[in-house]
């Protein structure tokens, strides 16, 4: 028998961060179905407003170029309560990360380099994973990262081996308890 949902309820916008592969759009969807809290997606954002994809971007402008557009998008983002899936190096430059603070939670989608491995080993759309083709070269990219992804999370989930709802409900009780204090 399917186990109830309780209710829950957001109070402030809260982005989720992470490394490629941790399923930031796959819990950010998962609100907005079961909650209906709206989701922001800022890759789908950015290719919609420049009209291609995050690849093109990288090819025809440039990465700095993909990096400055993030942060455009950041300084608008309105303060109710709704769900920032940002891309993987969202929260490597320290104004995005105040930008988001200002305003809500960071929440950080922690996994192995096996697990982004595995999930990522037949995409073709993310540019910064075009030739990493071992678990070792994930882990390269990945080592460069993790110190700031821990440093700015106000929650961190760790998401290997779980299933979109039980991170959910891991979350759920995370921010119910930031909530409380
Ligand atoms: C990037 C992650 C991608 C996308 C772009 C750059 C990164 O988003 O923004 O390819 O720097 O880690 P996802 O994390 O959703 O794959």
């Amino acid at each position: 028998m399917q186990k109830s949902r309780r209710p829950f309820h957001l109070e402030t916008p809260i982005a989720l961060i992470g490394f490629m592969g941790c399923g930031k759009s796959s819990v950010a969807h998962y609100f907005e179905k079961h909650y209906k809290i709206q989701v922001i997606e800022m890759d789908r954002e950015i290719e919609e407003q420049e009209g291609k994809t995050i690849s093109d971007i990288f090819k025809e402008n440039g990465e700095p170029y993909f990096r400055q557009l993030e942060t455009e998008l950041l300084r608008c983002l309105p303060t109710k309560p709704l769900i920032i899936s940002c891309g993987g190096g969202v929260a490597m430059r320290d104004e995005n990360v105040e930008l988001i603070k200002e305003k809500g939670l960071l929440i950080y989608l922690e996994l192995s380099p096996e697990t982004v491995y595995y999930r990522t080993r037949k995409d073709n759309s993310r540019p910064l994973l075009h030739g990493k083709k071992t678990v070792e070269d994930i882990r390269e990219l990945m080592e460069t990262r993790i110190y700031q992804y821990e440093k700015v999370a106000d929650i961190t989930v760790n998401v290997d081996k779980k299933t979109i709802p039980q991170i959910c409900r891991e979350l759920i009780e995370k921010i119910e308890n930031i909530n409380k204090k």
